[in-house]
């Protein structure tokens, strides 16, 4: 049996013509069922329906063999115990440095509002600037212009949210995409298995016609 860690909304979204090239289809509607676990049409292949923040702690202590996660969720999970073998290429977005716009330039010890502690402090850390993180939820967009912090660090797609909050974009952390992680000692165990589903779902991204 393998078990496969996803997270409902854009995720899986995004993932699900990609599963289906693969040969994967999932037998229930997570956006509509209550259920956590879901079968597909694969007899040997389940779903398990997680937080996206989840996703690499399921995966880590082996209760799924494979997950799909966020590169934001990774870096802040640390990624010990986990291989990393495939870029979907899927929720693509930048983690990036924002402030209020005509606020370009940052005092030498930033207070920082966002939810990736662990990036920001290594962002920061190896720009030798000494920032004084605080750590958000959500809605970080609201910390500058409340006067909570000098700036931001958070996710940008088409920049619509910052613009729509009178922040601007200074300096990009790193790209995001969706990754393909799995279990160490299910890649060891499970191997032929494992690497049947990761080389289906790695010609489906290959066939994708999305960049
Ligand atoms: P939750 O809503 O449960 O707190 P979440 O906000 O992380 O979790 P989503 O908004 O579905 O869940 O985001 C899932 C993943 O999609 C993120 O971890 C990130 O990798 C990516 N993502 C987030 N925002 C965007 C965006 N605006 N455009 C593209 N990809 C995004
Ligand atoms: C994400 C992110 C930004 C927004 C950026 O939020 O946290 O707020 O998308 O996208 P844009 O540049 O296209 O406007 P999301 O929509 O996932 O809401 P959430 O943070 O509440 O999950």
């Amino acid at each position: 049996m393998l078990t496969i860690a996803i997270s409902k909304g854009r995720i899986y979204r995004e993932a699900l013509p990609l599963l289906d090239t693969a040969g994967i289809r999932p037998g229930d509607d997570p956006e509509t069922s209550r259920k956590l676990v879901f079968d597909t049409n694969l007899d040997d292949v389940r779903m398990l329906v997680l937080r996206a923040q989840d996703v690499p702690t399921f995966v880590e202590h082996g209760a799924a063999d494979l997950g799909l996660a966020g590169k934001d969720v990774l870096l802040e999970h640390g990624g010990e115990g986990l291989y990393e073998p495939l870029d979907l290429g899927i929720a693509r977005c930048r983690m990036v440095v924002a402030v209020r716009r005509g606020r370009e330039t940052l005092p030498r010890r930033p207070r920082v509002a966002t939810k990736y502690v662990e990036s920001t402090r290594r962002f920061f850390a190896a720009a030798g600037v000494q920032a004084e993180i605080i750590k958000l939820y959500g809605s970080m967009e609201l910390a500058p212009v409340v006067g909570l912090a000098d700036c931001i660090v958070d996710l940008v797609d088409t920049g619509s949210t910052l613009a729509a909050n009178g922040l601007v974009e200074v300096e990009e952390v790193c790209p995001i995409s969706t990754r393909l992680i799995a279990n160490k000692a299910s890649m060891k165990m499970k191997h032929a298995r494992m690497k049947t589903f990761i080389d289906s779902l790695s010609n489906a991204v290959a066939e994708d016609p999305a960049p």
